[in-house]
C-alpha cells in the first residue's frame, strides 16, 4: 500500500510532474525573459501553444514558480469566456495581493487602488451569510490600464516587478485581454517594463492577434510530443528517485504506449507503478497494467467521438490520418481524400461541430486530440468497415 500512495507519476491536468522534461528551451526562454524584465529592460512576451494535455499549464506553472523567487508579484488569471474579464481580472489580482505576505504601504495601496477599480460579480455579504451577485459589465473598466500603471509603479518602488501569467488565453475576451495587452506593451518603453506570459490552445496566436496585432512578435513556442528519450527520462528518473528501477524492456514499452504525449506517460507510468511490487518494475508489471489504461484512455478520448461519426466522416477522418501528426491544409486533405476541398468541406464542419478536429488557422485542419491518427490507424479496418457505404469514395 505505501508503495501505492508513494506513486510519484501526477495525472491531474496542471499538475506539477515529476520531471518536467523536455521543455529546456522554453523554460530557459522564460528564464531569459523574465531576468531581463526584472533588470528593468522589456522583453518579450511568450507563450506556450498546444493541444490538450501537452503540458502547457505545468510549463506555465514552472516558469511563474521560478518568477516567484526573483521577486515578481504575479498575477496570474485564467480567463474564460463565461465570466467577465474584470472579475477573472480582480480574483487575480487578490491573490497576487495575498500571496505578497506583509505588503509594503505603498504596495498595499496600490493593490487597494485597482480591487476598488474593478466590478465584483459577486459580493460576499459579512457573517457568512452568502454572495449577491451584481451584474458588472465587461467593458465598464475605464480605470483598470490606470490602476496598473499604479500598481506597476508601486511595484517597482519596492523593489519588485510585475508579472502577468494567462492560462487558457484563447478563452479569454478580446475586450478584456486588450487592457492588459496594452499596459504590457506600454510599459516596454519605460524602466519599469511588466512581464506577460501566456498559454493556450493553438489558434491563441489568431486570438491575440484580434487584441492586439502587435503580438505577433510575440515569442510562440508550440509545445509537441516528447521525444522517446525525454519520455524514458520523464518515467525512469521519478521511480529511480524513489528507488524503484525500471527494467530496459518496461521503460522501452511505456515510451512506446504513451508515445511522447505528457498526459499519457503519466498515465501509463502510474498504471505500472501501481502495478508492481517491491523495488523494480518489470515488463511484466507494464504488460498487466497496459491494456486496462489503453482502453480508459481510448475511451474517454476516442471512442465517444467516433461512435458519432458518419460513413464520410470516417472516410475524411481516415484520409487525415494518412497524412500524419500535425496541421494539414485543408487541400492536402481533400487531395488525400482524392477530391476537391469545396466538395467536403460540409463534411469538415460537421467533424469540427463533433470536435474531432478543428481549425488552427485559416484553411488548416488539425486532429483536436493528440495520437488521434495512431487510434485510427490502429483501428483502421473497423473505421474503413464503416466508411465503406460512404458515397465520396476516396482515390476517386
Ligand atoms: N514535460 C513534461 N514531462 C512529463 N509530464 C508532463 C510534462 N508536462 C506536463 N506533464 C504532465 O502532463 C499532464 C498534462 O499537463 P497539463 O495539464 O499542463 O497540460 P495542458 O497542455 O495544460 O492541458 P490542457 O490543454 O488540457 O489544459 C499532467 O499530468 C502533467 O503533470
Ligand atoms: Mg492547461
Amino acid at each position: 500500500m505505501s508503495d501505492q500512495l508513494d506513486n510519484p507519476f501526477r495525472t491531474a491536468p496542471g499538475s506539477e510532474p515529476p520531471a518536467l522534461v523536455g521543455r529546456d528551451a522554453e523554460s530557459s526562454a522564460a528564464r531569459y525573459s523574465l531576468n531581463l524584465s526584472e533588470s528593468g529592460a522589456p522583453a518579450q512576451p511568450i507563450v506556450f501553444t498546444g493541444l490538450r494535455g501537452m503540458g502547457k499549464t505545468a510549463l506555465l506553472r514552472r516558469c511563474v514558480a521560478e518568477a516567484a523567487n526573483t521577486n515578481a508579484v504575479i498575477i496570474a488569471i485564467e480567463p474564460s469566456a463565461s465570466e467577465p474579464f474584470a472579475s477573472t481580472m480582480r480574483r487575480g489580482i487578490e491573490r497576487a495581493a495575498k500571496a505578497s505576505a506583509s505588503l509594503p504601504q505603498k504596495l498595499r495601496i496600490g493593490f487597494e487602488k485597482i480591487i476598488d477599480a474593478l466590478p465584483r460579480a459577486s459580493y460576499e455579504l459579512p457573517n457568512d451569510l452568502g454572495a449577491v451577485s451584481l451584474s458588472a459589465p465587461q467593458h465598464e473598466t475605464p480605470d483598470l490600464v490606470n490602476a496598473l500603471e499604479d500598481l506597476n509603479d508601486a511595484t517597482r518602488h519596492n523593489g519588485r516587478h510585475l508579472v502577468f501569467a494567462i492560462d487558457e488565453v484563447q478563452s479569454g475576451p478580446v475586450d478584456g485581454l486588450r487592457d492588459v495587452v496594452t499596459f504590457v506593451h506600454a510599459t516596454a518603453n519605460t524602466k519599469r517594463p511588466a512581464y506577460l506570459l501566456a498559454a493556450g490552445l493553438p489558434g491563441s496566436r489568431e486570438h491575440l492577434h484580434k487584441v492586439r496585432t502587435y503580438t505577433e512578435r510575440w515569442r510562440y513556442f508550440r509545445l509537441d510530443l516528447l521525444t522517446v528519450d525525454e519520455t524514458k527520462d520523464a518515467i525512469a528518473i521519478p521511480a529511480r528517485e524513489r528507488g524503484v528501477h525500471i527494467a530496459p524492456a518496461a521503460l522501452e514499452r511505456l515510451a512506446e504506449e504513451s508515445a511522447g504525449y505528457p498526459y499519457f506517460i503519466q498515465e501509463y507510468a502510474s498504471a505500472a507503478w501501481l502495478a508492481h511490487r517491491g523495488d523494480a518494475i518489470t515488463e511484466g508489471d507494464v504488460e498487466r497494467a497496459i491494456p486496462g489504461m489503453r482502453r480508459l484512455l481510448e475511451d474517454d478520448f476516442y471512442d465517444a467521438r467516433f461512435r458519432l461519426l458518419t460513413p464520410r466522416e470516417c472516410s475524411y477522418v481516415l484520409a487525415m490520418a494518412d497524412l500524419g501528426p500535425g496541421p494539414h491544409t485543408v487541400g492536402e486533405i481533400a487531395a488525400q481524400f482524392g477530391t476537391t476541398s469545396e466538395t467536403i468541406s460540409s463534411i469538415r464542419n460537421q467533424l469540427v461541430r463533433k470536435d474531432v478536429i478543428y481549425s488552427p488557422a485559416s484553411g488548416m485542419a488539425e486532429f483536436r486530440i493528440p495520437l488521434t491518427d495512431r487510434y485510427v490507424h490502429q483501428h483502421k479496418p473497423a473505421l474503413e468497415r464503416r466508411a465503406h457505404d460512404s458515397r465520396v469514395q476516396r482515390g476517386r
